[in-house]
């Protein structure tokens, strides 16, 4: 038996969903336990890509059931949307995704609201904040609200009055709103037979000494807690998001990974010490093929931010880091790292002295030799040029932590372990 976490060191987007794929064989359940349909994984099946934005990448492996824990805010329409695409892709997911009772959902309402207010700090407009908000509030509408549609629409229309009265959106962000909840119900109804209770299952796992694959979306910079508040999403994407969002101890977890990717990418507003706005910028997000799988907006690249990466590692205790798209970094002559951050002439003891003022800091770097080589085709570690595993040691050393695998294209057998 054994259970594995996998999350996100940076600000999402660092190629979890590869990750999960390639930590699927043996596994028995795939957990997701916070965020919902601001999560986007790209799948590529023969010539086929599609994007799954709420049902783990475990359900393309045969016999794999997915959990969606009490932790997320479910979007039953968008649900319903992947289940259409899963089933046009030939992928059978009757009896493989169990929904926690106590996940909260997303209405047509809190993507109104959203849409009025999410601009501010460049969310996806999927209706997270809203919903986690009404959480917050205790007058959110939880999956288990999905056995009586007919109650479920009164609680809508309920919800849909007190926005009115508050002014929490104007009649424009409605326009669209009847025809929403008409299919919003429609596909309430359709995945209500997939609630669960989701913490015996996992429980139930644990005692049969099954395997466990916990998948984090987004990452622990966005982390609503420890990261860079108020440019972050609603959740707790690090690991203290596990216990809560799916009722899982954390002693249970064996294997904590952090996924990183070779250099750093945000999408939405937010300080970004390391951005780069040059040439080098674009050609990491041409390269690396940088736009959002939800949204489609380009991703704001920069150098790897190893102070940043330290504060993941310190506050979720990985036990392990995988690399991903080392080969953007193929064609450049030198790399940067930031290794610290100044704040005035004054060196910043750590991320966490620096989290409040980021906008403020000045990002000093370390400039290592680049190894101007695809490595896109290499077998093994040992293939790789000397700069290269410099640079892969070096980011070991800056964030005190092992460094298991580093992948080198999205195919899963570019992944080279160390
Ligand atoms: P929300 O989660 O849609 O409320 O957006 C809040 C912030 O988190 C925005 O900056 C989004 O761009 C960012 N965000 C949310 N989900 C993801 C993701 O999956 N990858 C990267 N950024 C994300």
């Amino acid at each position: 038996m054994s259970v594995t976490a996998v999350i996100g060191g940076q600000w999402g987007d660092e190629g979890k969903g590869k990750i999960v794929d390639l930590l699927c064989k043996d596994v028995d359940i795939v957990a997701r336990y916070q965020g919902g349909a601001n999560a986007g994984h790209t799948i590529q099946i023969n010539d086929n890509t599609f994007v799954l934005h709420q049902v783990p990448s475990g359900i393309l492996h045969h016999g794999v059931t997915c959990v969606l824990g009490s932790g997320m805010v479910i979007d039953p329409s968008a649900l319903a949307e992947e289940l259409d695409t899963l089933a046009a892709h030939n992928i059978d997911t009757d009896g493989r995704i169990q929904i926690s009772y106590g996940a909260h959902i997303v209405t047509p309402i809190h993507k109104a609201m959203d849409r009025a207010t999410g601009h501010i700090i460049g969310t996806t407009g999927r209706g997270i904040g809203p919903a986690y908000s009404d959480k917050a509030r205790r007058i959110g509408i939880r999956a288990v609200d999905m056995l009586d549609i007919g109650q479920l629409g009164q609680y809508v229309l309920k919800r849909l009055k007190l926005g009115i009265q508050q002014g929490e959106f104007n009649q424009e962000q409605l326009k669209d709103l009847h025809g929403e909840v008409e299919t919003f119900l429609y596909a309430a109804h359709r995945v209500a037979p997939m609630l669960a209770d989701t913490i015996a299952i996992l429980h139930q796992a644990l005692a049969d000494d099954k395997n466990i694959l916990i998948e984090g979306a987004q990452g622990v910079l966005l982390d609503v807690d420890l990261g860079t508040y108020p440019y972050v999403t609603s959740s707790h994407p690090s690991v203290g998001g596990i216990s809560t969002g799916l009722g899982l101890p954390l002693q249970k977890i064996d294997r904590l990974v952090g996924v990183f990717k070779a250099y750093t990418t945000r999408v939405g507003s937010g300080p970004f010490p390391t951005e780069l706005d040059d040439e080098i910028g674009k050609i990491l997000q041409n390269k690396g093929a940088e736009v959002g799988a939800t949204t489609g907006r380009p991703r704001r690249c920069g150098w790897f931010d190893a102070v940043a990466a330290r504060y993941a590692c310190q506050v979720n205790g990985f036990t392990e880091v995988i690399l991903t798209k080392l080969d953007v970094l193929d064609k450049l002559d030198t790399i940067k790292v930031c290794t610290a951050y100044e704040m005035g002439s004054k060196s910043v003891p750590g991320f966490s002295a620096a989290a409040h003022s980021l906008e403020q800091v000045t990002p000093i770097y370390e400039e290592l030799p680049g190894w101007k080589t695809d490595t896109t085709g290499l077998k093994s570690v040992k293939q790789l040029p000397t700069e290269a595993r410099r640079y892969i040691r070096r980011l070991e050393e800056l964030m005190a932590t092992p460094i298991s695998q580093v992948s080198i294209g999205a195919e899963r057998s570019q992944t080279l372990a160390l």
